[in-house]
């Protein structure tokens, strides 16, 4: 069990460099097996689904080493084309071994992948798109097998920008014959990445970034060397806290476009943003004020990850405002330990109705999720006294060292981590 203790009551300043994305790195791990190859990957972040994605490639026959937030893999010698269970239910990335297996091994053995209970997440897109590229695939209770002879190149329409399933598409692609034609595609700058790793290490691709993606053939090259891009949802977070916190603070060698649609919200609940091409500097008033309403959507609208960050921050801020979760329907998870805190909101269907307080108490929270979790880590800065979130290792899944980046800032944050059998009592005191 990992403790998060906040003191509440300091304002965020100073500047920091953000962590390779998480979700951008793990896609692009499972992409090192799609040909047998050597990848040299940097500024991979120290983040649990990392070292998840790594037993499995391990466990796969793959040579892996890392020293700090670079990594190798050597995928030639691969030998498996089936992943545990156990392994398996870590997180909801594995999933991405089913494409990219089926594309270097045709087959692949897996079950359904685990993750944040955000909703149902079904992953009918992806089963549906593999079909239409070839391949053959048995559900036996959680167990998929996928199998193809060969996988043919074909144009697919996705009915939702899914990003998970173009991200699979674009896997198993690799291995088509033909050109595959992908309609419906997601835009984010996840997919992007994915694809300048993909073309980095042989694929003809074009389209990233677009709603359609092209991907026309494949020419395997033995030696990729590649940066992970930072994390735009960990950029987001921190600015919220800055925003929650009245802060004043310097994102380095970030892209702030990839994140506008947070930035954007905060300008117009009263933050100022300066911004050039590779940093953010975001000053905030000492009360924010509600910007009225927003809905989450997919990239270039709210990201629904951001969703419970910008909660946070918008919890002290004068006025109401009013967030409509459109991409998970179980998203509000961290409402119940926010209101714990002194926050007034209700939630009705998926609208979140969030009216300002003049303050916040700290007290004892368990995280629910990922951001959720985040997000009582950012509520606990700007209550008074102190927040104690109690977590089962949902928020270090996605942030690196974030209790050294807020302490940096300036925050009192203090994270311990003990054995899942010792109780509260034992947390230690200061
Ligand atoms: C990815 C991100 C996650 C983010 C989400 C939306 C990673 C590792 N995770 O998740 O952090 O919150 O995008 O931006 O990159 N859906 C189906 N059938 C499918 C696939 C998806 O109905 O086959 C639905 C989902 O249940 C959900 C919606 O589509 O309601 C969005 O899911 P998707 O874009 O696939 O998200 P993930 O790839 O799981």
């Amino acid at each position: 069990m990992d403790f998060w203790q906040i003191r509440g009551g300091r304002r965020l300043s100073g500047s920091c460099e953000v962590q390779g994305s998480k979700n951008a790195a793990l896609p692009i791990l499972a992409a090192s097996i799609v040909c047998p190859c050597r990848v040299e990957l940097l500024h991979v972040p120290q983040l649990s689904d990392v070292d998840t994605a790594l037993a499995i490639l391990r466990a796969l026959g793959c040579q892996t080493k890392r020293e700090g937030e670079r990594v190798w893999i050597d995928s030639r010698t691969l030998t498996h084309s089936e992943i545990s269970h156990k392994l398996m239910a870590r997180m909801r990335s594995s999933v991405f071994f089913l494409g990219a297996l089926t594309a270097r091994c045709g087959e692949a053995l897996l079950s359904l992948p685990g993750g944040c209970q955000l909703g149902q997440r079904p992953i009918d897109l992806h089963l549906a798109a593999l079909r239409k590229l070839g391949c053959e695939i048995d559900e036996a209770g959680d167990n998929i097998h996928c199998r193809s002879r060969e996988l043919r190149g074909c144009e697919l329409t996705l009915t939702f920008p899914s990003v998970g399933a173009t991200e699979n598409i674009l896997l198993a692609a690799c291995a088509a014959r033909g050109e595959t034609v992908l309609h419906g595609a997601a835009r984010e700058p996840e997919i992007v990445a994915l694809c300048r790793f993909l073309r980095a290490l042989g694929a003809d691709i074009v389209g990233a970034g677009s709603d359609t993606i092209r991907l026309r053939r494949f020419q395997a090259r033995e030696y990729v060397r590649f940066a992970i891009p930072p994390d735009r949802i960990v950029s987001s977070t921190l600015c919220c806290a800055a925003a929650a916190t009245g802060g004043d603070i310097v994102l380095k060698a970030v892209d702030p476009t990839e994140f506008s649609a947070v930035t954007d919200f905060l300008k117009a609940a009263g933050c100022v943003i300066i911004q050039n091409k590779h940093a953010l500097r975001l000053r905030a008033p000492q009360q924010l004020r509600s910007a009225g309403a927003l809905y989450t959507s997919p990239y270039p609208g709210f990201p629904t990850d951001a969703q419970p960050l910008l909660m946070a921050a918008l919890l002290r801020a004068r006025g109401t405002t009013r967030i409509t979760e459109t991409i998970f329907e179980n998203r509000f998870r961290q409402v119940a330990a926010l209101r714990r805190l002194g926050a007034d909101i209700t939630v009705r269907g998926c609208t979140a109705e969030i009216r300002g307080v003049r303050r916040l108490y700290g007290t004892e929270v368990t995280a629910t999720d990922l951001r959720g979790g985040a997000s009582m880590v950012l509520a606990g800065l700007c209550a008074e006294g102190e927040t104690v979130v109690c977590d089962t290792g949902h928020i270090t899944r996605g942030y690196e060292s974030f209790d050294r980046v807020l302490q940096e800032l300036g925050a009192d944050v203090k994270w311990t981590a003990i054995g899942m059998r010792d109780s509260l009592s034992e947390l230690p005191k200061g």
